[in-house]
């Protein structure tokens, strides 16, 4: 006999879980790298506007698809476009892109879990040094980090949506909320930090181009997790008496406010190292960011709060933003085990070992290829260079597959599922729905230019990553 599907408990519960995988990496590290790279305010505009205009009709869509199949990914499109549609492979690509990313995700979850570990135990003179991110991901450590970590998320995942996942998202996102806010507000007592909101909150457009449009878009679309299956996965635990559209507004509200707010840390924090720096200078990936220049930056701290509190301060950080990664990692791990659960009739326990033990073996062989072992350091020549196995992963399934995913929803759910099976579900639960201006925009927003976008920043990343062809 089928399961009844789970739910989750509350309008709250759901909230904040889908918050709970939208904040993650992406805004507290991602999002302020790049508004200081691309032009501060400036690039906060341009990212409202995606997120407003582009990513919430998509991550309608997803929620919505979900809600109304009450399955997976796979199963979604299955059950609409029946089992032998092309349409399926969608599906599939729906599944196998959120587990892939959770092997790229992991490997930065385990290294902010080694990285508070060391603030905590009062490495932080050490940890600002520049050759330690280098030993430090080489050491044999990060596998004792890993297995206490897979041990850790596979125990959540095993206690299911309302007691794992509502669960924890329901005491770590208002730890999560209230952390933050503490830390900007001390950092922004500091001396220069003035500077830092000066360059955060006056634009400058000189600093725009078409490049820095598409990675506010990137940007903004793993930000929000959509293209990842996640959202119709938590789209089919969503009660029928809930309006989607209304959620979805909500955690778009809450994603957008977290990456502001992580800016409004970061980047002061920058100036009050620095009040010389010049941005151009910072490193442009947020990875190099997080592990080798904040660091230094907490160390500068003990001029004025002592070695102590400056790794006070470390500490907390690094815990906020592994709080965030350990949300969006659940959220990530779902998508399959729910699959294996709906199509395969694993039990969860069963689905949560099988999909563990493998993401563990990928994990692994991605923590090995920054130079322990030749064959996965070089795995893949390709874009003009010889490549990782890390960086293969990271750019086939974060920068190529995300947006054709994000694709692939718009037209299965415009032109196949059809409009008028999307009204009438965001019409259950939501008797505004019908007529409103939400109605009108997502419909035509979703037939018309979102896929149009999306199809060009899939094209454009696949001729500029493997072909190595910019057309910018
Ligand atoms: N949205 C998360 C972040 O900004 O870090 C990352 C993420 C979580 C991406 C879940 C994709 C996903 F499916």
């Amino acid at each position: 006999m089928a399961e009844k599907r789970e739910q989750f408990r509350s309008r709250l519960g759901f909230i904040l879980a889908a918050a709970g995988s939208a904040v993650g990496i992406g805004n507290l590290v991602g999002f302020p790298v790049n508004a200081a790279k691309s032009g501060g305010a400036a690039f906060l505009i341009i990212y409202a506007a995606f997120v407003v205009f582009i990513c919430l009709p998509v991550m309608i869509a997803e929620m919505s698809l979900g809600r109304n199949t009450q399955r997976n990914p796979l199963g979604a499109y299955k059950s609409i476009a029946g089992d032998n549609s092309v349409w399926k492979f969608g599906g599939w690509l729906a599944l196998i892109t959120p587990f892939m990313i959770a092997v790229f995700y992991q490997v930065l979850t385990v290294w902010l879990l080694g990285y508070f570990i060391g603030a905590v135990s009062g490495n932080l003179e050490a940890m600002s040094q520049p050759g330690y991110f280098g030993d430090f991901i080489n050491a044999n450590g990060v596998f004792i980090y890993l297995g206490v970590l897979t041990l850790l998320i596979g125990v959540i995942l095993n206690s299911g949506v309302q007691n794992g996942i509502e669960r924890l998202a329901k005491v770590l996102m208002p730890s999560l909320f209230i952390m933050l806010i503490a830390l900007t507000a001390f950092v922004l007592t500091l001396p220069n930090a003035l500077k830092g909101i000066e360059f955060y909150l006056v634009p400058e457009f000189s600093k725009i181009d078409l490049s820095t449009v598409n990675i506010a878009l990137s940007q903004a679309f793993f930000s929000l997790s959509l293209g990842m299956g996640i959202l119709i996965t938590y789209g089919s635990y969503v009660s029928k008496k809930e309006s989607v559209a209304g959620g979805a507004k909500m955690v778009a509200m809450v994603d957008t406010s977290v990456a502001f707010f992580a800016g409004l840390l970061i980047l002061p924090a920058i100036f009050v190292f620095n009040p010389q720096i010049n941005t151009d200078e910072l490193s442009s990936s947020s990875v190099a960011l997080v592990f080798t220049f904040l660091p230094k930056i907490f160390l500068s701290l003990q001029g004025s709060i002592g070695f102590i509190g400056a790794s006070i301060f470390a500490s907390a950080f690094f815990l906020l933003v592994f709080f965030a990664a350990i949300t969006s990692q659940v959220s990530i791990l779902q998508v399959p085990i729910s699959a294996f659960q709906d199509q395969l009739k694993y039990s969860r326990f069963k689905s949560v070992l099988v999909l563990g033990a493998c993401a563990a073996l990928l994990v692994i062989a991605s923590m090995v290829s920054f130079g322990r072992v030749e064959f996965f350091s070089e795995f893949l020549a390709y874009g003009g260079k010889t490549n990782s196995f890390f960086d293969l992963v990271y750019d086939v399934f974060y920068e190529t597959i995300l947006p054709l995913n994000g694709l692939i929803v718009c037209l299965f759910v415009m032109y196949r599922w059809r409009k008028s099976k999307l009204d009438q579900e965001l019409s259950v639960g939501d008797d505004r729905y019908q007529g409103s201006f939400t109605q009108k925009y997502v419909n035509f927003a979703l037939s018309t230019f979102v896929p149009a976008i999306l199809l060009f920043v899939f094209v454009s990343t696949v001729l500029l990553k493997f072909a190595g062809i910019s057309i910018f």
